[in-house]
C-alpha cells in the first residue's frame, strides 16, 4: 500500500490551522499524516493543542542560531528524520529562506487572511478595515522568496464587518479552516494522479 503524504506544520500562534487541518486528518476527510508541529516560538500556545492532539510538537528558537541557514538547517533535520514531504504553514510568522526552499521545491504552502496580492504582511484584517474595503478573503498560495507571495491555489472572499475587528477575524478563521483543508485535498488529489 501507498504511504500517505506526510505533512509538517509550521505554526508561531495559536494553531486553529493547525488544529483544523489535524482533525480533518484524523476524521479522515484529508488523507495524510502530520508526523511534526514546527514551532519557532517556544511558549505558543499551538504547543498545547498539539498535545492534545497527540502530535509532537518541535520549538525550535531562531534566536539560539547565528543566523536563518543555521535555523534551518536543524529545522530541516527534523524534517528528514520524520520524511516529511510538504510544508504547510499556519500563521508561521517567519520568511522562509533558502535553506528549506531549496529542500521542498513547490512543497511549502501557506495561508493568509487577505486576497492577496492585497493586504500582505501582519495584520491582514486591520489592513483590510483601515482601507475600509467592504470584502477581503483568504489565500492559500504557494511559497516563494517573498512575504505572502508565490502562485495562488485557492481564494475566497468574505465581507468585512464594517469597524468590527472580532466579527471579520471570526468569518475569516471559519473560512481559513474550511479553505486550508480544501487546498491540501486539492494537492494531494492532483500529486496521487502525476504518480
Ligand atoms: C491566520 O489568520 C493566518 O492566515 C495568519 O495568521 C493567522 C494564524 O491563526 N497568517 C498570516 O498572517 C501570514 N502572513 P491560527 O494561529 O489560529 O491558525
Amino acid at each position: 500500500m501507498r504511504r500517505k503524504p506526510r505533512i509538517a506544520v509550521f505554526a508561531s500562534g495559536s494553531g486553529s490551522n493547525f488544529e483544523a487541518i489535524a482533525e480533518a486528518i484524523q476524521s479522515g476527510e484529508l488523507g495524510a499524516d502530520i508526523p511534526v508541529l514546527i514551532t519557532d516560538k517556544p511558549l505558543a500556545p499551538v504547543i498545547t493543542r498539539a498535545e492534545r492532539l497527540g502530535i509532537p510538537a518541535a520549538a525550535v528558537n531562531p534566536k539560539a542560531f547565528p543566523d536563518k541557514a543555521a535555523f534551518e538547517r536543524t529545522v530541516l533535520a527534523r524534517l528528514r528524520d520524520e520524511e516529511i514531504d510538504w510544508i504547510v504553514l499556519a500563521g508561521y510568522m517567519r520568511l522562509i529562506g533558502p535553506t528549506l526552499l531549496g529542500a521542498f521545491p513547490n512543497r511549502i504552502v501557506n495561508i493568509h487572511p487577505s486576497l492577496l496580492p492585497a493586504f500582505p504582511g501582519k495584520d491582514a484584517v486591520g489592513q483590510a478595515l483601515a482601507a475600509g474595503v467592504e470584502t477581503t478573503g483568504v489565500t492559500v498560495h504557494f511559497v516563494d522568496e517573498g512575504m505572502d507571495t508565490g502562485p495562488v491555489i485557492l481564494q475566497r472572499e468574505v465581507p468585512v464587518v464594517p469597524g468590527d475587528r472580532e466579527k471579520t477575524e471570526a468569518a475569516i478563521h471559519a473560512i481559513e479552516h474550511e479553505l486550508y483543508k480544501e487546498a491540501l485535498q486539492k494537492l494531494l488529489a492532483e500529486e496521487q494522479s502525476r504518480v
